[in-house]
Order: C-alpha cells, then structure tokens, then sequence
C-alpha cells in the first residue's frame, strides 16, 4: 500500500458519507517542508455540506480517525496533516522491493507501444567514433528504460553504408588493394586507402571521374561493384560487432543507408505529387524557409540521392513497418539541423505522425583534454580504451581482492562497466572530457563504485547465509536506515523521470545517491548483529542489492556479485 493510500483509507472511515475514496485520494497534498509532515488533507470543500468551519471540520477528523501507522496525525488550521511512522512506511517499502524483486518500478505507461530507436549507426570503412559510443549507449539505456516504461523498443542501427565514399575505395581498391590485408584489419586497412586515394587523387583529378563512375556501377547494379561493397561492408560490420559483443549491446535491425535504395522513388513520387521539389542549379530541393530552416536538397545534380534523401525514406518505412508512438534517433548535437528538416519535410508531406519523431541530441567527447577525430589518426581509440579500462579495473582488483575467483570476467563487467557508466551520469547534452584514471576509481561518481556497493551488499547477505525473508517483521527502528528507505522509495519516479527527460543520467545519478546512501548506513549500524531486527536489516540490504542492480542493468553495466 503507498503512503497517499494509507492516508486516504483513514480519512474514508471518517468521512465515509461525505465523501468516497476517490475523491479523497485526489485532493491529498505533500506540504511544502517536512516539519509539516509527509502528507496533508484540506478541508475547505466539505464546509458548504457539513456546515462547520474547516478549523472545526480538521480538528474533528483528528479526534475521530485511526491514527495507526502514522506517527501522528494533527490539525493545523484547516488542514489534517500527517506525519506517518517512519518504521510502517519503511516496512512496506521493503515489502514492495522484496516482492516485486528486479521488476521493482516496472509500470505499463507505454502500453506495449512500439519505439524504434535509431541508434550507434556507424559508417562502413570508418572507424567508430566516440560519438558513435554515446550513441550506442544511451541508446542502449533509452532501450531498456522504454521496456522498464511499458514500452517496445526497436533497436535501428542504421549503417553509413551507401554513398559516393564507396566508388572511390573501389579505385583505390583495384590500384593497390590487398584481400589479405583487408581481412586482416579491415577498418583501418580501407581507412589507409581511402586516405591514399584523397592524396593522389589531387594530382590526379581523374581519379575522382572514375570513383564517381564505380558509384554509378555500384547504384545501377552493376556485379563487381556490387560485390567488393557488400564485402567491404561485411568486413566493417563484423569489426563493429566486435565492439558491441564487448559492450554486449544488441540491435533488432541493421537496416542501413543501402536498404532504402529501393524505397526512395518513393518519396520523390509523393514529394512532386504534393508540388514540394524545386529545381535550383540542376538538383531538386525543397524549400523550407517557412521553417525559417535552409533548404534541404533531395536529388544531386547528377541525380544521386543523399543522405535526407534515405532518412525520409526510412522514416516512412518505421511508421509502415512499426506503426510507431514515437521514433528516436540518437544522434550527436551537430546534426540538429539535418533531423529538423527531415520533420518539417515530413509534416509538408501530410504526415502528421512527424511530431512523434524526436532527435536525442548528445554533446562531445574529449579523452584527456584532447579532441578525437576521424582524420587524425588516432582511430583505434575506442577499442584502445576499453582494452585500457579493463587492465585498470585488473589491477584494482588485484590490489584489493586478489583471491577473486573469476578474476578477469570481473574485471572485464568492472573495465567496461566504468565507461559506459561515465558516458551515462554525465547529462546527454553536456560535452565532457574522459581521463581513464578517472573513470576507473572505486570511490567518488563512479560506476566501479555503485558496483562496488551492490558487491558489499551482496556479501553480508552471503555472509547471512542468504535467509529467507519472507514474512518477517521489516520495521526498522534505527533513523539511520531511513535515507536509504526513502532512495528505495523514490525509484520508480525515478525510473518515470528517466524516460520523460530521454535522460539515462537520471538512472545513474540515482544509482549514485542510493549508494551513498546505503555506504552511510553500512558503515555506522552493526547489520549483522543477532537481535529481533536483523532479518528486517538484511531485507534492507536485500532491497538495495536489488535496485542497485536493477539500476546498472538499465544502463547496460553489469552487477557482479562479488569484485
Ligand atoms: N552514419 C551517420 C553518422 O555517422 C549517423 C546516422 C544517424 N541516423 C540517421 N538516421 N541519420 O554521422
């Protein structure tokens, strides 16, 4: 039972014949400070039928009503103001936790409604970028916070797979390609072509000619081009899924770029139906200065398709195919402008389904201080620092814990754990700087530190040997456990915020506050000490294993059990 419940059932046995349940549990306010208790009732509507004061009308509820499982019950004025018994509230916390156990703060808002979430999308023959990063892990955790909501997501990774990029890495490839090489490191061995390509072919422009034409073969089926692209592409991606085993992130559709080739005629069609494309200098374009937006062009000079061209193509395509209640594309901050057109062409096309389509922008990554970019160089960084990331977190752990039996798979949940969780707990929109040692530490805003309190908890159970709970007595005397019961308390709003702000931070900072929490309590209460509240003091342990637990699990972090 939650506390307005309570609450409310109490006042109905007084005011049963004025007023119902229902219209009780509505008017039930929180009081602005807590030295007016936890919940209040006002009286004023009951004056007209009841022919009294509301002072009086207050004061007379006060004298009548039961007032058990609450610490007091006064009048102030008029209103009835409850303060409720810290150890009653505190015991159907725990109750709901241990019952309902990792479904705690599950609730059915979304009601099964479908959400692609367009998500990681890295380019073919590029290497992932920390971007990239971001978005395949918030769009993890927007995954699993949608399905903790009510919710299905879908999990879009909508590949940079076609484009005039392609030709030329062919040329490049037929020059001075290896297979073996390729096969061997094939992101960065098409990364050195490509760049080869761009040097040589500024003294040779007709470099450029033959790339365009191996474009044009490619995109009238031609079946070598074919065949060295989906090569190309099945290289990249099995590199990709590397990375993502690692992070162990999923995705239900690699529908890329390529995959609406067949589907943009499509959306010129309608686009000229309803008179929208324009010709400027010999491209098609759309205006969209009543968006006070620049105009989006949709068909090349040359009649290639771009980039908009395929997100309006596939934007059509998840409505056709999901029928969705919103579509989230997880998408670094620089492409603002690019998914404001896309809804605005989308809206002049007659679709009003685009207002449920929603750019989650995010900011930037700087490791040490430094910028990461494509061109530099520097571009196996991102698996450099999740290898870096996991020999920290070994050394960690051999420091603490050396006889750790699973060793390196702990370190491993630790390593990765702690960068993904950093990316998390920093707000979506703020850019932020990443120094591994940082991240890696077991103390302070870190995810090796919520891991760490959930592995302590889960040791004095163990060390409780594990009892049952069920049916004890969960009150709990000690002050010192309520901050803790109030986190506990506070997690499914939490996990309702989390989702309304498209805000996996919310979820880690959350996770970071009950730790704290917990840790407090931890160090000034004996919990195991043998006296009539200890199997209350162990569900309490229980409780907060759980939702730290739970919490990680949203983020995509696993909670080893012991590290
Ligand atoms: N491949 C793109 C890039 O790396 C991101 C694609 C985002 N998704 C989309 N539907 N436009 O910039």
């Amino acid at each position: 039972m939650d506390n307005k419940t309570q609450v409310a059932n109490a006042i109905a046995a007084v005011l049963g014949d004025q007023l119902s349940f229902d219209d009780i549990i509505v008017k039930i306010e929180v009081p602005k400070t807590s030295d007016l208790g936890d919940l209040a009732f006002p009286t004023f509507m009951l004056a007209k039928t009841m022919h009294k004061a509301p002072q009086q009308i207050a004061a007379g509820i006060v004298e009548e009503i039961n007032k058990d499982g609450f610490e007091k019950v006064v009048a102030m004025g008029p209103y009835v103001n409850f303060f409720l018994d810290k150890q009653v509230v505190g015991a159907n916390i725990l109750n709901e936790v241990l019952s309902a156990g990792a479904d705690y703060g599950n609730n059915e808002d979304g009601n099964h409604g479908n959400v692609p979430i367009d998500m990681s999308s890295p380019n073919i023959a590029k290497p992932m970028s920390m971007g990239h990063l971001r978005s395949t892990v918030i769009g993890n955790a927007l995954a699993n916070i949608l399905t903790k909501n009510g919710y299905n997501p879908i999990k879009i990774n909508h590949l940079g797979d076609w484009g005039t990029q392609f030709g030329k890495l062919m040329v490049a490839y037929k020059m001075w390609g290896s297979e073996e090489a390729v096969k061997k490191d094939p992101i960065n061995t098409l990364v050195k072509y490509y760049v080869r390509f761009h040097e040589e072919a500024k003294e040779k422009p007709e470099m450029d000619d033959e790339g365009r034409a191996w474009f044009k073969k490619l995109e009238d089926g031609d079946a070598e081009a074919q065949e060295l692209w989906k090569w190309f592409r099945d290289e990249s991606l099995k590199e990709f899924l590397t990375l993502y085993d690692e992070l162990e992130i999923t995705f239900d559709s690699f529908n890329g770029e390529a995959f609406y080739n067949d589907k943009m005629d499509a959306v010129i069609d309608t686009l000229n139906e309803k008179q929208l494309l324009v010709e400027s200098q010999g491209a098609q374009i759309v205006d969209l200065e009543k968006y006070n937006l620049p105009v989006a062009m949709i068909k090349r000079t040359d009649g290639a398709t771009l980039y908009m061209t395929r997100d309006l193509a596939a934007a059509i395509y998840r409505k056709n195919e999901y029928n969705f209640v919103k579509s989230l594309y997880v998408v670094g901050g620089e492409q603002r402008e690019h998914f404001q057109q896309m809804k605005a062409i989308l809206k002049e096309m007659g679709y009003a389904w685009s207002d449920d389509i929603e750019h989650i922008p995010f900011g930037l990554i700087t490791v040490d201080g430094k910028k990461l970019s494509t061109r530099s160089g520097r571009i196996i960084l991102l698996q450099d620092v999740l290898d870096d990331a996991v020999k920290l977190a070994g050394q960690q752990i051999e420091e603490k814990n050396p006889d750790l039996a699973n060793k390196e798979q702990v370190a491993r949940e630790v390593g990765i754990g702690a960068v993904v969780f950093h990316d998390l707990k920093n707000e979506r929109l703020n850019n932020f700087d990443f120094s591994l040692a940082e991240v890696v530490r077991f103390e302070g805003d870190t995810g090796p530190y919520v891991q760490y309190s959930h592995a302590r908890a889960q040791s004095i159970l163990r060390k409780a040997g594990n009892p049952d709970l069920a049916g004890v007595d969960l009150k709990i005397s000690d002050e010192a456990a309520w901050d803790t019961l109030k986190a506990l308390a506070d997690f499914p709003a939490t996990v309702r915020r989390a989702l309304r702000d498209r805000e996996p931070s919310i979820i880690a900072k959350y996770a970071l506050n009950l730790s704290r929490a917990y840790n407090k309590y931890y160090a000034n209460s004996k919990i195991l000490t043998d006296d009539t509240e200890k199997p209350a003091r162990l569900a309490l342990v229980k409780s907060v294993a759980t939702v730290l637990a739970e919490s990680l699990r949203l983020l995509g972090v696993h909670a080893p059990n012991e590290m």
